[in-house]
């Protein structure tokens, strides 16, 4: 996730497009940069930084000009760098382009353009737009475009300038989000609304596979394929707060609604064409070093942890390993047995946590191979680990970890079936059969946020409660340690996760008249327990939630209320049973007039130990 700015006017253009960044800033703040016609031609100034570092720079030496693109990026392919800044451009200096998005093909691309004598400077995807575009430019900026993004695989919305046309900011997108504002004299390209909101509040929305071509006059929207569209303009009248959230009340729901994204953006680009294998090409590890392995650990803390506590499921049935799962900040004092053949992942959303780092340090120390599952490419973890896969979720704002999490389970069933593969202990059918399970889930999550109206109505009854019980078998134990930590931290109702035959061992005598329990029964080999354990709660008054799936209808009379979610492969079940959770304590939180995305006595990046 990054934010791309455009400007095509008569005013000084580097003034527009910083104003635009600073709001994008939340979208990625690694680096940034801006590309600006001046009197000289077209240039590039790029910092690595947050926004504040470029603004002093072109503070000092200043880009003058009416035409220019701007991006603020959260890196995904290369490391956060001046280099890897965007906007990037060709070696000639006459295309440049931003980017937000990942270009699925672009090692193959850029393997064609190096053979046709390209020369690149950057680890970037976007870099290959640019030399994609010149190497097809025929006089016409906006056929190269079309001609581009016919070969390019992946989600992208691009703001791209050539220096042969100085009066042309041309615009495309596919599965990224962008905004054409329209002026008086002046056009803007954004990333979303907030960019463009200062100076005009007419837009019209991109579609996907669509193109806009602005000039100072006027803009015309057309399909990539060339034909024009005609759109009403949209006026909005959101004040701006309200455009940061993309309309959302808070980040937390945009966050919990961004999940099919980023399950997509963290899958799509390492499944080979065919679908019928995961690629890694970031893995380091060789493969006999992958068959080397004796052991596994994964450490982390809060909700990586319990994404680590699905990990050791998936990787223990995918390579029939033994896996431990530590809290991180409890990791040393046991002094864990480690050896060269030991595979410590480390989990983290900011790659900045204290207590994970030093976990990590441990396990370096005494000889482990590390590898770091983050959401954030150039963070310490990132650095300092063997191996970094990085979960495309983009920035996560609120507190309470959402599409965080659930990216972290796609990363664990990548790399569950990665190393499967390697060491051939699952059968190319069932890799398959994951894989393409695992290509369903963002349209089941979309389904299951259809649901939010009723699970608002049933989170509004819980958030009078002041105790609350999570249970489940399995997996669905797992993801219940997740919800009752979510709600926990944000609705501060008291809650506990049980494994459900866990219960009659001491918890069931709190279990009084009207107390909400909330069962997770997904999982039909265990359905038959669990609902003995359901028995014993109702049995002394508890008020059942049962969440199962939909082909499981038979069991809506063992429960006092009843949500169905789609069903998937087993193994696969947290990665949709945990969103009902989220939403639930989400609406708890708001019925209880809480700061949802700023929970009290909790921080986003917990740095100290
Ligand atoms: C809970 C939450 C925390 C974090 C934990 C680790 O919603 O966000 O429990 O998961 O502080 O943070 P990272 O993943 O940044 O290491």
């Amino acid at each position: 996730m990054c934010g791309i700015v455009g400007y095509i006017g008569y005013r000084n253009s580097q003034e527009i497009l910083l104003e635009g960044l600073k709001k994008l800033e939340y979208r990625g703040y690694d680096s940034a940069g801006v590309a600006i016609y001046t009197a000289e031609g077209l240039k590039i100034h790029k910092s690595q930084g947050r926004l504040a570092v470029l603004e002093s720079q072109l503070d000092e030496v200043p880009l003058v000009g009416s035409v220019g693109i701007g991006h603020t990026r959260w890196a995904t392919h290369g490391r956060p760098s001046d280099v890897n800044s965007h906007p990037h451009s060709d070696e000639s200096n006459k295309f440049t382009v931003v980017h937000n998005g990942i270009i699925e093909n672009y090692a193959a691309l850029k393997m064609e353009l190096i053979e046709r004598g390209h020369k690149f400077s950057s680890d970037t995807d976007t870099e290959i737009i640019a030399h994609l575009i010149a190497d097809l430019y025929d006089g016409d900026i906006v056929k190269a475009v079309q001609a581009a993004v016919g070969r390019m695989r992946g989600a992208y919305a691009l703001g791209v300038l050539t220096a042969y046309e100085p009066d042309k900011l041309v615009a495309v997108r596919n599965a990224s989000p962008l905004v054409i504002g329209i002026g008086e004299g002046e056009n803007f390209i954004g990333s979303d609304i907030p960019a463009i909101l200062e100076y005009t509040r007419n837009v019209y929305i991109l579609g996907d596979q669509e193109m806009a071509i602005l000039t100072r006059d006027g803009v015309e929207l057309l399909t990539i394929e060339g034909n024009f569209i005609s759109r009403e303009i949209l006026h909005v009248d959101w004040d701006l707060v309200t455009a940061e959230k993309a309309g959302y009340p808070h980040f937390m729901l945009k966050e919990i609604y961004e999940q099919p994204k980023a399950y997509r953006d963290t899958m799509n680009s390492r499944l080979s064409e065919k679908r019928d294998r995961v690629i890694l090409p970031e893995i380091t590890m060789s493969d006999e070093e992958i068959r080397s392995i004796r052991n596994i650990q994964i450490v982390a803390c809060g909700t990586a942890y319990h994404a680590g506590l699905v990990g050791k499921m998936v990787i223990e049935r995918m390579l029939r390993l033994p896996v431990e799962t530590d809290v991180a900040s409890e990791y040393r004092y046991r002094d864990p047995l480690v050896s060269r053949r030991t595979l410590t992942i480390v989990v983290s959303q900011s790659g900045e946590t204290a207590d994970t780092l030093a976990a990590m340090r441990e396990a370096k120390s005494k000889g482990a191979h590390v590898l770091a599952i983050t959401n954030v490419v150039g963070s310490t973890v990132a650095r300092e680990a063997d191996d970094v896969l990085v979960t495309w979720a983009g920035p996560e704002i609120a507190v309470a970890s959402t599409k965080a999490y659930t990216s972290q389970l796609i990363a664990f069933y990548l790399l569950g079936l990665y190393m499967a593969q390697v060491r051939g202990s699952v059968k190319q059918e069932e890799i398959e059969q994951t894989i393409g399970a695992m290509q369903s889930l963002p349209e089941q999550v979309e389904s299951i946020l259809e649901q939010a109206e009723s699970i608002q109505s049933y989170a509004e009854q819980i958030a009078v409660h002041n105790n609350l019980f999570f249970i489940g078998r399995g997996p669905d134990y797992l993801v219940a340690q997740e919800g009752s930590l979510k709600l926990k931290e944000i609705s501060y109702i008291h809650s506990e996760a049980y494994a459900a035959g866990e219960l009659k061992h001491g918890t069931l005598a709190l279990i009084e008249d009207n107390v909400p329990v909330i069962a997770l029964v997904t999982q039909p080999a265990l359905a038959e327990k669990t609902v003995s354990n359901i028995k014993e709660v109702k049995a002394r008054g508890g008020n059942v939630l049962g969440i199962t799936c939909e082909d499981s209808a038979e069991l809506q009379s063992e429960f006092d209320h009843t949500l169905f979610i789609p069903r998937t492969l087993d193994m696969l079940m947290p990665a949709l049973s945990v969103i009902p959770l989220q939403l639930i304590s989400y609406y708890a939180s708001l019925a209880r007039g809480n700061d949802v995305d700023k929970p009290r006595n909790l921080a986003k990046s917990v740095t100290v130990e």
